[in-house]
């Protein structure tokens, strides 16, 4: 099937950027390794030991190209008020004329491809079909892991609606002139931009990650959130975890925690409780409607992991290790001799000769880490040893159960439940992560706020977003069916400094207690933030040394909780009037509470 519009719009863009080609992604294997051996013969990439790990590529960036770039990403609606006080705002208009000016010509030299993508699998009622132009073979590869990508997709499309990604690197080569290694435009040059209320995206200038794999955060998030907030369905920073239990009752939960909390080794956990089981349904989005039995479900949109590679081990995270055992890329971690990589916190020790990610012999004495931080595996999902067998479920899975959570040395208790879908809400909108002073120049101590995991990925006014999952317990078919909200803390300190909680495989012994509340088999002890387990409710057999932490760990100290109280009206005063009335309600109840 023809869809004039598409062609019309691959045209056009073809004319202003002016690629020496085009090329239309199919998404065979044969297509996949050509552009495989074109970046290796380019020096982009490097082709990795095939006995170590078969069909896998490493690659460098460029370093000024290593991360989302939030303080170059925008949010480009009509009026400044519907981006909000969280997001950069350029109106719509002048944005265009910027980017249309940098994009006059950019892909010279180089090879338009045409990436046709589905977030979400193809063909299911909540899944969306994006078209992404880019001129990064890089981009093209890393998507056909993140997405299903290819001529299936413009099968379903037809002659339907999509949404329009325009991606470059903007470095259009002169004639006769040699790449470089890792193509991109300075730092000052890029621009992530989302135009929510004509739901395109135009991305400018750097090839990494989250600004260049445009159905990930852009699309999946920023674009899906504001559609969400149009249509009455939630698209969410959420990992999908499906838990069973030795019964063999199973339920799955979505949990929304920042960015380097360990929402991936939590999507994957092996429990370390006998005869419970724990499943991945996705590591990083949920996109959730309600389903005709009036039960919200939820599907992972992505088809791959974009995971966090240094302190990824056999140890913390064995099933993200198998994941990326093949056919998986690895970008900013380090080289080995023998054709294999190598990162910090990988479970041995790094062997001699391994270059580090500036492409540099590494030695063990050099005070820069081997692997960027922010260095990543791109993995496919089907190879996860704990994939969830209903992952492509087109129909989603029922969620019982929502986890908040962040970095929460002390005040937050281990684990608490909300009272209401309100509460919960309210817990979703002050969720944040304690930071260190050397972290962003901020006072030790001090909470940074994230609010549902959103900053930096909701695709309009926060305050607005907030009155969204407020009316969802009003828009639900039936209110009684909506899932349970919980906020949970693994990273509880004592007054030395000591993690008080194992984590990791032990926070199944959280999950079971959720589990059990849901199925009103476990009790709780009312108190004024919410419900919490008493010490007894929380199985810690097998880790009995944990049992003198619990009183601490369940505690809730009220004169903290005050100190809180004073951050989160900090945190509120920032939205203003778009403050919906019921979580001032919440605040107001809380701090009556505490007395
Ligand atoms: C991510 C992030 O890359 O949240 O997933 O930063
Ligand atoms: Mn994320």
């Amino acid at each position: 099937m023809v869809n004039q519009k598409l062609n019309k719009w691959v045209e056009e863009w073809a004319g202003i950027m002016k690629p020496e080609k085009v090329h239309w992604v199919n998404g065979s294997e044969e297509e996949n390794q050509e552009l495989f051996n074109q970046m290796v013969a380019s020096g982009m990439a490097v082709k990795l030991n095939d006995e170590k790990r078969p069909g896998s590529y490493y690659f460098q960036s460029d370093p000024s190209d290593v991360a989302r770039v939030e303080d170059r990403t925008f949010i480009c609606s009509e009026k400044e008020e519907d981006a909000g006080p969280t997001n950069n705002w350029k109106a719509p208009k002048e944005m265009k004329e910027i980017l249309l000016g940098k994009y006059e010509g950019c892909m010279k030299g180089r090879t338009m491809y045409v990436i046709p993508f589905s977030m979400g699998p193809l063909g299911s009622d909540i899944a969306q079909i994006g078209i992404q132009l880019t001129d990064s073979p890089y981009v093209v590869v890393n998507m056909g892991i993140m997405t299903r990508m290819g001529e299936a997709v413009l099968d379903v499309l037809g002659d339907g609606d999509f949404v329009p990604c325009i991606h470059s690197v903007g470095k259009p080569l002169q004639p006769g002139e040699k790449d470089v290694k890792w193509p991109c435009a300075p730092i000052e040059e890029k621009h992530i931009s989302h135009f929510p209320e004509t739901k395109e995206i135009w991305s400018y200038g750097s090839g990494y990650g989250g600004n260049a794999l445009l159905g990930k955060k852009c699309f999946a998030l920023r674009i899906a959130s504001k559609m969400a907030k149009e249509e009455g369905w939630l698209a969410e920073h959420m990992l999908i975890l499906g838990i069973t239990n030795p019964e063999g009752v199973k339920k799955y939960f979505a949990a929304a925690f920042p960015s380097a909390c360990g929402k991936t080794n939590l999507a994957m956990m092996v429990p370390n409780l006998p005869g419970w089981k724990v499943e991945c349904v996705g590591d990083d989005i949920a996109w959730m409607k309600f389903g005709k039995d009036g039960k919200l479900y939820a599907i992972n949109p992505e088809a791959g992991f974009f995971g966090v590679a240094p302190m990824t081990s056999m140890e913390t995270n064995p099933n993200a290790m198998h994941s990326a055992e093949k056919n998986s890329v690895f970008t900013n971690t380090g080289l080995t001799p023998d054709g294999d990589i190598w990162w910090e916190g990988i479970g041995y020790d790094m062997p001699e000769g391994t270059i580090n990610w500036k492409n540099g012999v590494h030695t063990a004495d050099s005070d820069a880490p081997c692997a960027h931080p922010n260095a990543r595996f791109t993995a496919p999902a089907s190879q996860c040893p704990a994939i969830d067998p209903k992952w492509e479920d087109p129909a989603g899975v029922p969620i019982e159960a929502i986890l908040f959570g962040g970095r929460r040395p002390s005040t937050v208790p281990l684990v608490h439940q909300a009272f209401s879908w309100a509460h919960g809400v309210f817990i979703g909108s002050i969720v944040g992560s304690e930071v260190t002073a050397a972290a962003i120049g901020l006072k030790a101590g001090t909470v940074r706020r994230d609010p549902f995991a959103m900053l930096p990925f909701c695709g309009y006014n926060m305050g607005d977003y907030f009155q969204h999952w407020i009316d969802t317990e009003k828009n639900a078919p039936d209110a009684s069916k909506l899932p349970g909200i919980f906020y949970v803390n693994w990273f509880r300190k004592d007054d030395e400094g000591k993690w008080l909680w194992p984590g990791y495989g032990d926070n199944v012994r959280v999950l079971k207690w959720i589990f059990e509340r849901l199925n009103g088999t476990a009790d709780a002890q009312e108190t004024a933030i919410g419900y919490l387990p008493n010490a007894e409710d929380i199985d810690v057999s097998g880790i009995e040394a944990t049992k003198e932490n619990l009183d601490e760990l369940l505690s809730v100290d009220i004169e903290k909780w005050k100190t809180e109280v004073e951050g989160i009206k900090e945190h509120y005063a920032k939205f203003e009037d778009k403050l919906p009335e019921a979580l001032k309600n919440e605040l107001e109840g809380l701090e009556k509470r505490l007395g």
